[in-house]
Order: C-alpha cells, then structure tokens, then sequence
C-alpha cells in the first residue's frame, strides 16, 4: 500500500478542505480560461475546487491514484458514475465530471487535449525526483495556449520531510522554462502555518500558459 493510499484509508486527509481555495477564487478568471473548456485537476482527492470549476461551466478531468478518493468525490455529490476500463485506468464519469483513476505520471502523452489545468496540492504533493515527469505531461495532455494556476509551497526542506514538499519560485521558473511561459500573481508569507515548526513558509501563485 502507498503512502496515499494509506492516508485514504485511516482518513488522515489533512490537505482536504471543506470550501472552496480562496486563491483559486481570487485568480481563476483572470488567467483567461477559455470559456466552458476542459480543465484537467491533477492529484485531485476529492477536492471541492472541481466542483466550483464544474459551476463556472468547465468540463473538469481529475487524476486521482486512489480508487476510494474517487468513489468519496462522487458519492458526496449523490452522483453514480458510468465507470469503464482500458489498459492503463479506469474511468469514472458523470455530469461535469470524469476521473481516471490510475498514476497521473503514467498517462499515455495525448490521451487528452485539455485546454486549462488546475494545481492545488498536486506538484507539492510529489517529491522533487518527480516533477519533470509531471511537467511532460501537462506538455503532453494540454492545448497549444493552456493555462494552468498553479498554488506552491516554499519552506527550508530541511526542516520537514515532505509530503508537501517544498517548491521555490525559481524551481517553478525552472521546470517550466520549456514550452511555457510563466507570471507569478502572487507570494505571501504564511504565518499560520508556522505551527507545523517551520521557520518560515511562503506560498506563491502562478499563471503558467503552454506556449
Ligand atoms: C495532497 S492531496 C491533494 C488533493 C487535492 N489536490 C486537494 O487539493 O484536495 C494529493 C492527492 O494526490 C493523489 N496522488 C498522489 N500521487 C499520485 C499519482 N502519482 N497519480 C495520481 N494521484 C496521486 C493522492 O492520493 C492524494 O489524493
């Protein structure tokens, strides 16, 4: 059993949260969207915020590795998804929403065209060994023009083992120095999440647009 799965299954699900991200809120229309596009959620869980994309009109597509966080995110809806099977995941779809259920590194490049993604605890979820590969593939699901918001975490990664996992600005720039273009919207220093023994936490915005 993995680490995730074994945090489904004791429920220590700290990350989720019962309303919606304020930055996602804040940001999501100025990132230029296109209207009642498909936006893909990577490392979804069950979050709420595929929710509220799906309100704004948004076909939503989540990635999500853990079966019972997929079955939670549709049973809370009161919905019953079609669910069907090939090589690699699983599909479940209903209304607004499909979910594959299956490693999010491992798709298949072009399985999917989507035209906007959403990360909220996804990169940061992963650890720094991983995040080329999740850069390929949002080089290999997204549309010429995506645009993606991107949420991060920035702390002294010796002081707390990961997950999350610390994701400097310049490690952002970085990683999307090829075939995207990158505007940072905005960086706060945290204080409230200085209880977890940090001595300092910061968390930053992203635009990022496939080039
Ligand atoms: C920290 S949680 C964040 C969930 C969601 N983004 C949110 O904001 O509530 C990370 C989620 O990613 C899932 N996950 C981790 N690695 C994955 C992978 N390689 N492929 C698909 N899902 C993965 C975990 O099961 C977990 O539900």
């Amino acid at each position: 059993m993995t680490l995730w799965h074994e945090r489904w299954v004791t429920e220590q699900i700290g990350w989720h949260r019962p309303v919606y991200n304020d930055m996602m809120v804040k940001h999501w229309a100025s990132i230029g969207a296109k209207p009642y596009g498909t936006v893909l959620v990577p490392l979804c869980g069950k979050s709420l915020d595929m929710v509220w994309l799906a309100q704004r009109g948004h076909n939503v597509i989540g990635l999500e590795m853990v079966e019972l966080a997929v079955e939670t995110f549709f049973r809370e809806r009161n919905l019953t998804p079609e669910k069907a099977t090939s090589q690699q995941h699983t599909t479940y779809r209903s209304g607004p929403y499909t979910v594959y259920h299956g490693d999010a590194l491992a798709l298949e490049a072009n399985t999917l065209q989507v035209d906007a993604w959403y990360d909220r605890a996804a990169m940061i979820a992963l650890p720094a060994t991983a995040r080329d590969g999740y850069v390929q593939q949002l080089r290999d699901q997204t549309s010429p023009g995506a645009v993606g918001l991107l949420i991060t975490y920035a702390y002294p990664q010796e002081e707390m083992e990961g997950p999350p996992f610390s994701l400097p600005d310049e490690e952002v720039y970085r990683l999307f120095s090829d075939g995207f273009t990158v505007e940072r919207l905005e960086k706060m220093q945290l204080e409230d999440e200085r209880g977890r023994g940090l001595s300092t936490i910061s968390s930053s915005v992203f635009k990022i647009q496939r080039i």
